[in-house]
């Protein structure tokens, strides 16, 4: 185990009816909001009407932004740093799923500064501060609610880029597992792809005596391998839906990361797919990361027997211990298509028409490597995404 500093600020307030309190704990920090949320689904579920009220009753005066498009534009993100300027607001309270709050996060962070907030994403600055940003999440997936993590796509040339700063972890999130009953069956599985996939990037790892970190993993994935389906068959099934939504957060909140370096491959991978084609972040995972793991296993042939000697029940054979990782790779493919997931190219329409473009993007043009359980230069991307065509 390598040394760790672990801190997550977020804090959480989990179960039924807690939007309700969202008036209540957004008083602490502000009495001027910027309310932002997505393409409508809060309203039409009767969400919006409980928080407005919330925050009514709590006297805050609330400013509007809605239409965050899952892949969170910049356009709008500029619109909301504006809006904040100019009404003096100096908290967003974010109302929906990863998007919603990547969009709150980077008008957060774009309000006290001076340039342009793409600077931070493009590597340009670092944001010394942001303003406050709560949630009410209604998808467990991204895990932005309690990360320090956003990710916004630029639509002048379709880069997607991430930013990771400790001014970005929410002040509270707040996590009704009823809110994700009216989720679409293809969401509540792209959304438990992207949760498999953040424990699955710490999962591999090239540091030793992890143990305990290793054994989280394995727990969190096998609760999602448990839940998901039990979800999909009942959309109202309470326990299913709060198991995989506190599994959601506890993937993505640094804790499993704790002592381990991740390898974050298939995310940059994953980021380019999503960039150009806009699909879902979950489904484009579902696509490349059996792929990166058919690329990469025989790093660490033992790590991946484990992983699916321990997480998938595959029987441990001492004697071929290749063929036991490879029954785990293909358990969690054939997982992700038995929930609806594209584990191709092919099945999300995508040809071989934009992997070089995407190949060069992803490693500006092969002037960096990513990944860090292996080391990825431009071809071995190119050459993953030809795997999974
Ligand atoms: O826009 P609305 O109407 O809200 O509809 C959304 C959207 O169409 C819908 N939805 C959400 N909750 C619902 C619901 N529909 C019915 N009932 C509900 N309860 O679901 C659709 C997808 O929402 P979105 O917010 O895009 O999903 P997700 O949470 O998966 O977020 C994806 C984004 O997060 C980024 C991804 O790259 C992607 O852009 N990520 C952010 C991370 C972070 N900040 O730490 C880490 C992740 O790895 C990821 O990259
Ligand atoms: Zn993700």
């Amino acid at each position: 185990m390598i040394n760790f500093v672990f801190k997550n600020p977020t804090k959480i307030i989990f179960g039924k009816d807690t939007e309700n309190s969202a008036g209540k704990e957004t008083k602490v920090y502000s009495d001027k909001i910027l309310l932002h949320y997505g393409g409508g689904s809060i309203k039409k579920s009767g969400l919006y009407d409980r928080v407005r009220k919330s925050l009514d009753e709590a006297g805050i005066e609330v400013f509007e932004l809605a239409g965050v498009m899952p892949n969170p534009r910049l356009s709008l993100v500029q619109e909301g740093i504006k809006l904040c300027r100019d009404k003096g607001i100096n908290f967003i309270l974010a109302v929906g799923g990863g998007s919603v709050i990547d969009s709150a996060k980077a008008i957060a962070a774009g309000v006290p500064y001076k340039g342009n907030v793409w600077d931070f994403f493009s590597g340009k600055a670092y944001p010394a501060e942001a303003l406050p940003v709560g949630v009410v999440l209604t998808i467990p997936a991204a895990g932005s609610e309690s990360s320090d993590s956003a990710v916004i796509t630029n639509e002048d040339g379709w880069y997607k880029r991430g930013l990771t700063n400790e001014c970005l972890f929410p002040v509270f999130a707040i996590m009704n597992p009823e809110l994700t009953f009216t989720l679409p069956a293809y969401q509540t599985a792209c959304g438990a792809a992207d949760i498999m996939a953040h424990i699955m990037e710490r999962y591999f790892t090239n540091v030793r005596d992890v143990d305990f970190t290793d054994r989280l993993c394995e727990a969190t994935l096998k609760t999602m391998i448990n839940n998901v389906p039990r979800a999909l068959n009942n959309p109202t099934d309470y326990a299913a839906r709060a198991e995989i939504m506190w599994a959601g957060t506890v993937a993505h909140n640094n804790l499993l990361s704790t002592g381990r370096i991740g390898d974050w491959a298939s995310h940059g991978i994953e980021h380019e797919l999503s960039a150009i084609y806009d699909i879902a972040h979950g489904a484009g995972l579902a696509i490349v990361f059996p792929a990166w793991m058919k690329y990469v296993y025989r790093h660490d042939i033992k790590r991946f027997a484990q992983f699916a000697h321990r997480v998938w029940n595959v029987e441990y054979n001492a004697f071929n211990i290749e063929e036991t990782a490879l029954k785990g790779i293909s358990a969690l493919e054939s997982f992700f298509a038995s929930i609806g997931l594209p584990v191709r190219l092919s099945q999300a329409n995508i040809d071989e028409a934009h992997l070089e473009e995407m190949a060069d993007k992803c490693t500006g043009s092969g002037s960096w490597s990513i990944g860090n359980f292996v080391k990825l230069n431009r071809d071995d991307v190119l050459n993953i995404y030809k795997l999974a065509l």
